[in-house]
């Protein structure tokens, strides 16, 4: 994620922390679907009183700073889910507000205002929005630009046009990156605004870029984007972002710096990382199977079994607090060094875990209790706090809210809980149907 500079003086929010005894912590039924939407309605109910800026024209969520426009995108897309999973609708309309607002003017996410410093997965995140309506059959942003204009005669600014504008943009900078590691994207797209950035091809930018072929893939039935996820999985593994064996894990990156070619990865695992590799493997899962294409169906559910063992293992079932099963960020939260972006990644991760037991039902009882066993520790970790809910970071500590509350904190317990909501959303829709 790459993000703005802290304009000179800015004040920095520091992380809220309250020791506010006793308090009475989220216990939620996750057998009860009017619990689970009660808790999540909660949990979203705090995180738009302390995190929505309502002044705020470009629909930001008030950060930290320096300021992470990719993590409005993420929040934007639980909001989403929110609101399909609920039907409470009680957020939609700032919700399409902001989508509008940060599509940009070619419709592919990549407005003039982030210009510069925008970053392949920082787009990735807010494009998630247009694949997630589209899978929906969400409403469309309104007023329709250039009715008939768009791709396959819809509006300019379609979730369809949006997704497959951002698609291209990908194809061509996958081909203007292609001198170094024999493909891959780079994590950032313009050289000039950040240098270091620009010389990393890393998981959350390519994963980004497979989740969104596949996705397409799935949607469309067009084979053109499953032949593109088919190449940046194989690019993926080849290089070594993926790591191959029955618990496949993926790491962050490595460096086309120089001569450095991609030879040498770094080896840090983060959940975000393995959850978008897992939800492209998913609907390539799905596509392979609408297709009748048997033998690549069943290597797909054997790279997303692989996925899940690999998430197991890694990222549930921390060492310490009696919490088996529980969801946690093992490369920060054992210290309690997670930053701004760090404490949301378990937000993606159960949000794909949850869309992949619909894609892959074969997985669906493996997923659900996973997700159920953190939802529970998730709600326990949030607290009323002199009338605003908090919800903490590190799930696995014994006795609920750990102090520590931000954005990212919210927005993970929330798709934590909310995530068990997701056979309550209709049937993903596929184009022309
Ligand atoms: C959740 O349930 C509690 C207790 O039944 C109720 O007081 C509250 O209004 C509900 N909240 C929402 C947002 O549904
Ligand atoms: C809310 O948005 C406005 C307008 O962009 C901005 O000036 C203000 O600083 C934001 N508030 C916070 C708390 O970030
Ligand atoms: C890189 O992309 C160009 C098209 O822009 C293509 O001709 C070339 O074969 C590609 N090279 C590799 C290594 O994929
Ligand atoms: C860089 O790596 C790619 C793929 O691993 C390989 O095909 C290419 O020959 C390498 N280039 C150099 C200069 O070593
Ligand atoms: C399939 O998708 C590709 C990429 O967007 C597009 O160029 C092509 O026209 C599509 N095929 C059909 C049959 O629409
Ligand atoms: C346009 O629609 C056709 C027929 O539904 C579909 O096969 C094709 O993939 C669509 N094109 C794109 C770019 O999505
Ligand atoms: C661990 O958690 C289980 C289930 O919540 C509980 O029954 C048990 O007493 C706990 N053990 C310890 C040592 O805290
Ligand atoms: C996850 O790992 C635990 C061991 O930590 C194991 O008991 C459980 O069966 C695994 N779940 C899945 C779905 O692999
Ligand atoms: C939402 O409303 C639609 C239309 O009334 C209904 O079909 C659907 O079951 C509802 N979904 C949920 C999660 O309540």
């Amino acid at each position: 994620m790459t993000r703005k500079v802290a304009p000179t003086g800015a004040s920095v929010l520091p992380f809220i922390t309250l020791f506010v005894l006793p308090a009475v912590a989220l216990d939620v039924n996750v057998k009860s679907v009017a619990s689970i939407t009660n808790t999540s309605s909660q949990i979203l109910e705090g995180l738009m009183k302390t995190y929505a800026n309502t002044s705020a024209s470009t629909g930001g969520f008030v950060q930290v700073q320096p300021w992470y426009w990719w993590l409005s995108g993420t929040g934007w897309n639980a909001v989403l889910d929110y609101t399909v999973y609920t039907n409470d609708t009680a957020y939609k309309a700032d919700l399409l507000t902001a989508l509008n607002n940060n599509v940009g003017a070619n419709y592919d996410f990549a407005p003039a205002e982030q210009s510069g410093w925008e970053a392949n997965d920082d787009q990735a995140y807010w494009l998630y929005n247009a694949l997630t309506a589209l899978e929906y059959d969400f409403d469309e942003i309104q007023p329709c630009v250039g009715e008939g204009l768009g791709v396959n005669g819809t509006c300019q600014n379609s979730w369809l046009s949006i997704a497959t504008n951002t698609f291209n943009d990908y194809v061509s900078r996958w081909f203007h990156d292609n001198a170094t590691c024999g493909g891959g994207l780079k994590w950032q797209y313009n050289q000039a605004a950040n240098p270091n950035g620009y010389f990393y091809k890393n998981s959350v930018t390519n994963g980004g870029f497979f989740q969104t072929a596949a996705r397409l893939a799935r949607y469309t039935g067009n084979s053109t984007y499953a032949h593109w996820a088919g190449t940046i999985w194989d690019w993926s593994a080849a290089v070594g972002l993926i790591t191959s064996g029955a618990r496949t894990n993926v790491v962050d990156g490595a460096s086309d710096s120089g001569t450095d070619n991609c030879t040498a990865v770094n080896d840090d695992k983060w959940s975000y990382n393995i959850g978008t590799y897992l939800m492209g493997a998913a609907n390539m899962y799905a596509y392979t199977g609408d297709q009748a294409l048997s033998n690549q169906q069943a290597t797909w559910q054997e790279r997303v079994s692989g996925l899940l063992a690999g998430a197991n293992h890694t990222f549930f079932s921390p060492p310490t607090g009696n919490a088996t099963g529980v969801m946690y960020e093992q490369n920060c939260e054992l210290t309690a060094e997670c930053n701004t972006d760090q404490t949301s990644f378990k937000s993606s991760l159960a949000r794909w875990m949850a869309k992949t037991a619909v894609l892959v039902p074969s997985f669906r009882d493996d997923i659900v209790a996973m997700l159920a066993t953190t939802a529970q520790r998730a709600a326990a970790s949030c607290v009323d706090a002199s009338g605003s809910l908090v919800c903490g970071q590190r799930w696995w500590i014994a006795d609920g809210y750990d102090g520590l509350t931000e954005f990212g904190s919210m927005l993970s317990s929330l798709d934590a809980v909310q995530s068990l909501l997701v056979e309550r959303a209709p049937q993903l829709a596929k184009l022309g149907n």
